[in-house]
């Protein structure tokens, strides 16, 4: 079946969606930088971790790749037009410029930076104004557009963890999360009961080339935690010896634990008898965000809290089928509670607030099966590889994922707080190596059906069919 040609009246509704959702992301990666830093506060150009990029390059890089894609090769009625500064390719392109090495590279300044950024823009929306949409495949239902807006809120996201890791007073400020509105919530489980479902889409025109095509995949039954893993209940495996337990980690766990001296998650630090964290520069006791998602963990740790728990992590296939499949109707839809779009109160996202919030705060966004916070607050380790689906097909460039197949990495699925919401998609696949956690991670526990596991952590846990 052909889809119906676009009328001019859908051309201009996609122009004027892009062209806010462009401007959207570019206020984000503002408010990172360019609003928090003076050109010459050395904050702006000093790497602050090893894993990070200096703030500086990814303000170009941004402009570079959106150069690249939008400028040079968006103009209606051209393939190939010359672009703003073709002249620094060679100093933003990620894959020849690994993240450890940027900071000795000649880079752009921050205020040439920011200029190179406004004057690829311009371009950009130009193009966009004239750009039909529908004759090169690129640009297809503004595909091209869509996916700079989603490459530069992925950065967005990349810089907020840099400011995470960076030391020194804070310069971010949010409004609290909303409160938790469903009381018990944390550990209780929701049976899941097997069936076929479309796993994946061919129809989203956002979706990157992993997430594609849609193809029926059939699930066993599983239990599936109604809420990822909180502060609390994670604190109750560090206090419980977890990371002293070489029977619960991998040996790949083991190992990494072992030699970097991990005791508790990323942030987190003994003051006397209590557990604190530290957020943006704001420290505070873990007891006092109990009911929040635990946050900066690598898979490892995840599994080994699974493995305590009696419990293991669930697959990406069990994950997107809990996100997406109405048992009710037998359909596949676009989020947890429907086909509509994100609103913020569906879900924590666009770090609007600086953190997860907890478990319980977000009914609205809740699966019909009573799944809660799928889509945003924390990415969630699930333990699959990266691989692509059948008839994977890679497009528009092999190094957004093919290159990565079968790496070691492991899946991250849902979306965090300081994920864009052009980028929340039930169907968006993340990955990172197991042993990284300075990204907005966390989990939640699956079993296969069967008997509850006894579970020291919990022995007032709840289990429901149907919550
Ligand atoms: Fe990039």
């Amino acid at each position: 079946m052909t889809a119906p040609t676009p009328t001019p009246q859908d051309r201009a509704a996609l122009r004027t969606r892009l062209a806010a959702e462009l401007a959207a992301a570019r206020a984000r990666t503002r408010a990172l930088t360019h609003d928090v830093f003076a050109g010459d506060d050395p904050d702006f150009t000093r790497q602050h971790s090893p894993l990070m990029s200096p703030f500086h390059w990814d303000v170009a890089h941004i402009a570079n790749m959106e150069d690249y894609w939008l400028v040079r090769r968006g103009a209606p009625d051209s393939d190939l037009v010359a672009g703003v500064r073709e002249d620094v390719d060679h100093l933003y392109d990620a894959f020849t410029n690994p993240r450890a090495g940027r900071p000795a590279l000649p880079l752009l300044d921050p205020a040439e930076a920011r200029v190179y950024g406004d004057r690829v823009r311009e371009k950009a929306l130009e193009h966009l104004e004239a750009g039909a949409f529908d004759e090169r495949r690129t640009l297809a239902d503004g595909f091209v557009f869509s996916m700079i807006v989603q490459h530069e809120q992925q950065h967005v996201e990349t810089m907020l963890a840099t400011h995470q890791l960076r030391a020194g007073a804070p310069v971010l400020h949010a409004d609290p999360p909303p409160r938790s509105v469903v009381p018990g919530l944390a550990g209780t489980e929701v049976f899941h009961p097997g069936a076929e479902f479309l796993l994946g889409t061919s129809v989203e025109p956002a979706a990157l080339d992993n997430e594609k095509p849609a193809h029926p995949v059939h699930v066993a039954d599983f239990w599936l935690d109604a809420a990822p893993v909180t502060n609390a209940e994670y604190a109750r495996f560090v206090d419980d010896g977890g990371y002293r337990d070489r029977s619960l980690w991998s040996g790949a766990g083991w190992e990494h634990i072992t030699a970097e001296g991990w005791t508790a998650p990323m942030t987190w630090e003994r003051v006397g008898d209590r557990w604190h964290r530290t957020s943006f520069g704001v420290r505070e006791a873990v007891d006092e965000v109990a009911d929040q998602p635990v946050l900066h963990v690598c898979f490892h740790e995840a599994a080994a809290y699974a493995a305590w728990a009696g419990k293991r992590l669930p697959t990406e296939v069990e994950w997107e089928f809990a996100a997406r499949y109405d048992h009710a109707t037998g359909t596949t839809r676009r989020f947890p509670w429907g086909d509509e779009d994100p609103t913020p109160e569906h879900a924590n996202l666009d770090q609007r607030h600086l953190q997860p919030a907890a478990v319980g705060a977000y009914p609205a966004g809740a699966s019909p099966l009573g799944v809660h916070q799928l889509i945003g607050d924390v990415w969630e380790w699930c333990d699959s590889g990266l691989e692509g689906y059948p008839g994977f097909e890679p497009f528009p460039y092999k190094e957004y994922s093919e290159v990565f197949f079968g790496g070691d990495f492991r899946m991250l699925r849902g979306s965090s707080f300081g994920v864009g919401t052009p980028n929340a998609r039930a169907t968006f696949r993340n990955w990172d190596l197991p042993i990284r956690r300075q990204i907005f991670s966390g989990f939640r526990c699956a079993r296969s059906d069967g008997p509850a596991p006894f579970s020291a952590c919990s022995p007032d846990r709840s289990v429901s069919r149907d919550a």
